[in-house]
């Protein structure tokens, strides 16, 4: 959470470090800011509000500085206000912050002057102006190894053309070329303008000057860095013909389903790398839309790989008694890889000397760094915060998984080539369903099974971006309370993809009914079969046992639209951002 960005090259800063918050933003939206040396005066322009204000009123601030720091706030400690917006300045000194200072209330109680702001970053400037007799790294440093928590942090000292980061826990990336050097939360910055990058890992600082980067240790000894090469490169991240990220990124679900399948029929390796025979059982661990993910492999893989699951959310399992057996292989679904209860369990299976498989989308990330074992969806960058294509790209993994771990069978090439046919089945859901799914006071989600799991994601992604209260159910679950909750104000959308459930569907549909509920099928059955309903989604007809990936699509498209019409930005829901990388 927070994206901080850092430029010192030959150019203007601004517009770069703009162009680059904007690519951050979904990391944090609630207020931004930057800092420059113009002519080696500290500068600082910040307010409330996302990164489009900012451009607008740093317009009628014509600064000329070549190097600068920038930072989206997503907001912990205090309020979403101008004065909470980093960059805090206090002195000679100007900082950016990704994470939390833990010991913050202590810290400040070390620094005499008053504070301007509520947050806990702030005591980051302060401190280092209280050491600023000290020489730039060695100031910077010493304030560094005081800090608790968690940390990125960007730092720009007065009259010195130096920039200072340092990381622990939260990421922190540095690229150069001819031309410049930046520092960013997200590699994605660095697309099309840089081949390699450094990735700084804990504890290590960088001190970046014209031309250089001196890397130092946590004793202070410079040491020497491979650069890693960047790959993948998308040329521009860009939402197209689309009017946002999210329904651009439902579209490339096709795409992406095959690409991250089709690695796995160029490659075979890549599944029998991980040695499968020494598991008795699996336990799937991730948040959110990930943690759907999770609960679908565990699905997947009972009834194709014939393996006793689990699943837990991450921040659960961290409190959980668990019983940690060395036979049983702990997947963790992360499509950021930085999410902070997910690493946080990855560091403690791992500290009982277990085996960790991350299932990760951002390439480099650190899940993918300390798990045993890593699988990638290739689904390029996902912007939006609501999670689409990737979810689908984690099912399309873990169904593959299942199936082909047990079975030496090679991957099927003509399934790969079926999920492109049916791009254009993805079609809007019709404008006449969203005045009415605006007015219903009660929305419920139900199916079984799998379906219910789907119907679980759909609730998340409605209310994610819709701000709706809705609940999600296993019909047979209906009767023992949550029936109460039905009258004439409720709508209950009925998922239905298994020919098998349609009986016991029916009676959950009957029961609604008699209660005055409406309800919305979503099927690709034949809707004769089915009980009495109001309306009908269809969605794309690839029949397919991955119909958890078909049928999600018009419940993403139904989420999308509604927040659409009610004049919401889906991308960019409120309270919320993309990496939660605090727990
Ligand atoms: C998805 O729409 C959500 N924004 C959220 O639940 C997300 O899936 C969750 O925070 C996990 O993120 P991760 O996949 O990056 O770990």
């Amino acid at each position: 959470m927070c994206g901080i960005i850092g430029y010192m090259g030959k150019e203007d800063c601004i517009p770069q470090l703009l162009h680059a918050l904007k690519i951050v933003e979904y990391r944090g939206y609630d207020s931004a800011g930057i800092s420059c040396l113009d002519h080696g005066k500290l500068i600082t322009i910040k307010t409330k509000g996302k990164i489009a204000k900012l451009e607008t009123l740093l317009q009628h601030h014509p600064y000329h500085a070549t190097i600068g720091i920038g930072h989206t706030r997503w907001a912990t400690h205090g309020k979403p206000s101008t004065r909470n917006a980093h960059p805090h300045t206090y002195g000679h000194w100007s900082i950016i912050h990704n994470g939390i200072i833990e010991n913050a209330h202590i810290l400040k109680q070390e620094c005499p002057e008053p504070f301007s702001s509520q947050t806990d970053s702030e005591v980051i400037a302060h401190l280092l102006e209280k050491n600023n007799h000290l020489r730039g790294i060695d100031c910077f440093r010493k304030v560094i190894s005081q800090l608790q928590g968690t940390y990125a942090i960007a730092g720009l000292h007065e009259g010195e053309e130096s920039m200072y980061v340092a990381k622990y826990k939260n990421p922190l990336y540095i690229a150069q070329n001819n031309e410049s050097i930046m520092i960013s939360s997200d590699l994605a910055v660095f697309y099309g303008k840089f081949y390699s990058y450094y990735c700084l890992e804990d504890h290590e600082i960088a001190m970046i000057q014209e031309n250089s980067i001196t890397f130092y240790n946590q004793q202070g000894k410079s040491i020497a860095k491979q650069s890693l090469t960047l790959q993948n490169v998308p040329q521009t991240i860009s939402k197209g013909i689309y009017p946002y990220y999210m329904e651009k990124e439902i579209h490339e679900i096709p795409y992406v389903t095959q690409s991250t399948w089709q690695q796995f029929v160029e490659d075979e390796n890549l599944l029998h790398n991980i040695p499968w025979q020494n598991y008795t059982c699996i336990h799937f661990i991730a948040c959110g839309t990930a943690y759907h993910a999770g609960q679908m492999g565990a699905i997947y893989f009972e009834k194709y790989a014939h393996i006793p699951c689990k699943s837990s959310i991450a921040s659960e399992f961290l409190y959980e008694n668990t019983l940690f057996f060395p036979k049983t292989l702990y997947i963790l679904i992360s499509q950021s890889g930085e999410t902070a209860d997910t690493l946080s369990c990855c560091e403690k299976i791992k500290s009982h000397q277990c085996d960790t498989l991350a299932i990760v989308n951002v390439p480099h990330s650190r899940l993918s760094q300390i798990a045993t074992y890593v699988l990638h969806t290739l689904c390029g960058p996902e912007m939006s915060v609501a999670s689409t294509k990737v979810y689908t790209a984690q099912l399309t993994l873990l169904y593959l998984l299942a199936t082909h771990i047990h079975i030496e069978q090679s991957i099927p090439i003509e399934q790969v080539q079926s999920i492109l046919a049916f791009t254009d089945s993805i079609t809007p859901i019709p404008s006449s369903f969203l005045p009415k799914i605006v007015s219903y006071k009660k929305i419920l989600f139900v199916g079984k099974g799998e379906d219910y799991i789907t119907a679980k994601e759909a609730s998340l992604k409605f209310k994610e971006i819709t701000y709706t209260h809705c609940l999600a159910l296993p019909c047979g679950e209906l009767k023992h309370g949550s029936l109460a909750l039905i009258d004439a104000d409720s709508l209950v959308i009925v998922i239905c993809t298994k020919p098998n459930m349609i009986d016991k569907i029916n009676t959950c549909m009957e029961e609604i009914k008699a209660r005055n509920g409406h309800i919305w099928l979503v099927t690709n059955e034949n809707k004769k079969k089915f009980a009495p309903f109001d309306a009908i989604l269809s969605y794309p007809n690839w029949s397919t046992p991955l119909s958890a990936v078909t049928s999600i699509i018009p419940l993403q498209l139904l989420a999308y639209q509604t927040a659409v019409a009610k004049g919401l930005n889906p991308d960019q829901p409120r309270n919320l951002a993309k990496s939660v990388t605090v727990e």
